[in-house]
């Protein structure tokens, strides 16, 4: 019999199910949430509300378009965390009770592990040892990844992840949220050498994104004084500049772990992997130093329970399951 699993994510604001078999993904059914807009960022109450809302309609969506029935299933897997508190309990409760119900094993997996694991759901998937930068809304983390289910952290920010550092810039410019992909958008209508902000310098392969925020902060309220249409004038090249500003500070890092791990193949996953400045830079400086890169679908960038589903498959194959004890955990580590 095949190996039938349901996966469900809802670690955040997207809610979303996946059925995948012996290993392909049959479907990745998201319901996004877009009642946080208005608020500027995540609402945490108002986020596991709406899971609540979305998860029967979205489960019930990819077991019907999959063709396999209920009694097909091998397995119904979940996100354990990291995220936010009150989304994960939705996610976990509704996969621990409907496994229950059904009589099924469940397989819980960790969202980051899963951010790298989206690479083995199409080819080419990367050989291992390889490094992922996994840059998102809540992490920004250098990861060597030795096998499916053997991963090291070995760089990672001490304070802000890139993603927010793109979304509060977008904020301080009176975009709405999430503001990462509407700086991707004017950016590219932008000079990225027009303003200059600082670079982090921090010791090894660990990252800091808070400075350029304050940075950002100062620059604008300092050019809107002289001139309050400074931000409409500008939008592009601030856009551009900060996004410059960024993606060097990660290429800097990505470059230095490629170095001291003598590895080439390299690969970026999470949200702020859809980034189109990132994606060039990468690919021009993979020509360079002959690095083999791995760019996950855009839909398998962003939060989607297809990532869960792979991961759970690999999870399956090797018998790691876990018991209706479970508990999500916010601030669960690899
Ligand atoms: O992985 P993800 O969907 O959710 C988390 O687990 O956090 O990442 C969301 C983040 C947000 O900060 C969003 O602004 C950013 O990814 N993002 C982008 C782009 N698309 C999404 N940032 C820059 N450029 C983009 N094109
Ligand atoms: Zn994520």
């Amino acid at each position: 019999m095949k190996i039938n699993i349901l996966a469900i994510e809802s670690s955040c604001d997207e809610t979303s199910a996946s059925m995948i078999s012996d290993g392909k993904i049959l479907n990745n059914i998201v319901a996004t949430q877009s009642v946080h807009e208005k608020y500027g960022g995540v609402v945490p109450e108002l986020a596991s509300r709406a899971h609540q809302q979305h998860l029967i309609p979205v489960v019930h969506e990819a077991i019907q378009s999959s063709g396999i029935s209920k009694k097909g299933l091998s397995a119904v897997a979940f996100t354990k965390g990291p995220g936010l508190m009150g989304s994960l309990m939705v996610g976990v409760s509704f996969a621990k009770s409907f496994a229950f119900a059904l009589g099924l094993p469940i397989i819980e997996v960790n969202h980051m592990q899963a951010h790298i694991l989206a690479h083995f759901i199409d080819d080419p998937k990367p050989v291992f040892p390889f490094i992922c930068l996994t840059v998102s809304g809540g992490h920004t983390q250098l990861v060597l990844v030795k096998d499916f289910l053997d991963m090291e952290i070995i760089g990672e920010t001490s304070d802000d992840a890139v993603g927010e550092a793109f979304d509060k810039t977008a904020k301080l410019l009176g975009l709405p949220y999430p503001g990462g992909p509407l700086i991707d958008k004017y950016a590219t209508q932008g000079n990225s050498k027009a303003f200059v902000f600082p670079v982090s310098d921090m010791p090894g392969l660990d990252f800091s994104f808070s400075g350029i925020k304050t940075a950002v902060l100062y620059f604008l309220r300092d050019s809107l004084k002289e001139n309050p249409g400074f931000i409409e004038q500008n939008l592009a090249d601030i856009c551009a500049s900060v996004q410059f500003t960024l993606i060097s500070m990660l290429m800097q890092k990505l470059k230095k772990a490629a170095k001291d791990y003598n590895i080439k193949e390299i690969a970026i996953a999470g949200g702020v992997s859809a980034n189109s400045g990132l994606r060039n830079e990468l690919m021009a400086t993979a020509n360079k130093l002959g690095w083999n890169i791995y760019i996950p679908k855009m839909e398998y960038c962003t939060d989607n329970a297809a990532m869960i589903a792979i991961a759970a498959h690999y999870k399956y194959l090797k018998g790691e399951f876990c018991g209706l004890d479970v508990v999500p955990e916010a601030r669960l580590k690899f």
